[in-house]
């Protein structure tokens, strides 16, 4: 079968070479993809916010299964096209995807559904913002809040205002930073303490299927210091989350999700993603993602075992209770190589060396391309996503910085603390 995967950068790298490495597939395609990427399917130059071109392309080139990667096409209701059309397509609804392109809609949807979270209010413009800061939720003058764009922002529309002036200071800047669009609408929330995990799974409208539990961290800067990036790393440890709090985020998060998704009339069928916190007052979900990370992709798809096409196929079925999708035992690491001004102004068109020396790690590409001699060369702020796995997490992180130190290009930057 063919198939088509949205989107450019490293996650849709792993997950191109998830497909080619299946039995069962003929063709892949990757719109846009890039210099990496066409090492393992045909890049096809249309953006993931051109959903007709998408659909008339999968149709014309009998596409069997389209694979979404990024939040832009799904906001833009990619899927209600492809399904319009009659193409199978993996990834939920436009109605579905509000859980992440709105963290407004997204927090009403917990709090009717009882999924546990931090006490929040939405706020329709700075002056409503500022003024809930002295209602009484948030704690006094000197209490952290944290200020959110509701809309889709990549990364930038958070603050974590360490008390009242910095809050009202990130609340009017907040559009700067965001964008317009996306601070349009303002959530405040409750600062919640303790660890963060990601728990990503498959969802076919009903059940769903657990990925490995992973961490992320998202300072370019070691020890968390910085500004935010798109992600300098990740890393995939079972032990994460003990099975009780495992058992308690099905329980109290998971289900009334999909079950709240059902009786409002978008049951999630794709990649939904839980930014948790765990507290000592149990697990809280932070965020929803309507699809997979990037680099969490990488740590996750190195450890799968059963064949994706296969799982997508149990998804769109509704058959995901009935398969048993089998993960590699142990842990896995991913570290990203960036480019030198990333993420203010990265360089490009930096040659990248050592490439063909890694052999126990996988590269994934995030912003490559090739010059007129034929040499990869840096075109993007994240460059290169470099993973491996291992017995024990120090096994893939050690194996994982091993190999990177084989590869160099002027200017690179990465954080040597990941999963640390
Ligand atoms: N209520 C909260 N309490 C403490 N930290 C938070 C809270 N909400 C978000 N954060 C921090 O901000 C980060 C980004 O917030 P998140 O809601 O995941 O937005 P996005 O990923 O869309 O930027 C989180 O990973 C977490 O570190
Ligand atoms: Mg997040």
């Amino acid at each position: 079968m063919n198939i088509l995967v949205v989107g450019s950068g490293g996650r849709e790298h792993a997950i191109c070479a998830a497909f080619s490495g299946s039995s069962r597939v003929g063709k892949v395609y990757c719109a846009n993809g890039n210099a990496g990427i066409s090492q393992v399917a045909e890049c096809v130059p249309i953006n993931p916010d051109e959903i007709q071109k998408l659909a008339n392309f999968a149709a014309s080139n009998a596409v069997d299964l389209t694979f979404v990667g990024g939040e832009t096409s799904l906001a833009l209701g990619i899927v209600d096209e492809f399904e319009k059309r009659g193409l199978r397509i993996i990834g939920p609804t436009k109605a579905a995807a509000e859980l992440e392109a709105s963290k407004a809609f997204s927090k009403d949807f917990m709090a009717r559904h009882a999924v546990p979270t931090a006490r929040y209010r939405n706020a329709d413009s700075t002056r409503a913002a500022v003024a809930f800061l002295n209602d009484g939720v948030f704690g006094d003058a000197h209490s952290p809040v944290v200020v959110k764009a509701s809309g889709l922002a990549a990364g930038k529309g958070v603050v974590v205002a360490a008390n009242r002036i910095e809050a009202v200071e990130a609340i009017q800047g907040l559009a700067s930073i965001a964008g317009e669009a996306a601070a349009d609408r303002i959530v405040l929330e409750e600062c919640l303490i303790g660890k963060e995990v990601s728990l990503i799974m498959f969802a076919d409208g009903e059940d769903f299927a657990l990925m490995p539990p992973t961490r992320d961290h998202k300072r370019i800067g070691e020890s968390e210091t910085g500004p935010n990036t798109g992600g300098m790393g990740t890393f995939t440890d079972d032990a994460l989350l003990s099975p009780e709090q495992t058992e308690q985020v099905i329980d109290e998060i998971i289900k009334p999700t999909l079950k709240g998704c059902i009786e409002e009339g978008f049951p999630f069928r794709g990649i939904l993603f839980l930014g948790l916190m765990m507290t000592y007052d149990g697990p809280k979900l932070l965020e929803y993602n309507v699809r997979s990370g990037d680099p969490e992709t990488q740590s996750i798809l190195v450890r799968l075992e059963t064949d994706l096409v296969d799982v997508c196929e149990a998804m769109l079925d509704g058959r995901l209770s009935k398969i048993d999708i089998k993960w590699k035992p142990g842990c896995s690491a991913t570290v990203v190589l960036a480019a030198e001004g990333y993420p203010y102004s990265p360089r490009k068109g930096d040659v990248i060396r050592g490439l063909a020396d890694v052999t126990e790690a996988i590269v994934f590409h995030a912003g490559t391309a090739r010059n007129e001699a034929g040499e990869f060369v840096t075109s993007g702020g994240r460059v290169l996503v470099v993973t491996a796995t291992g017995d024990t997490l120090d096994a893939a992180l050690s194996t994982a910085y091993r190999e990177l130190s084989k590869i160099s290009f002027e200017g690179m930057q990465f954080r040597r603390d990941i999963g640390r």
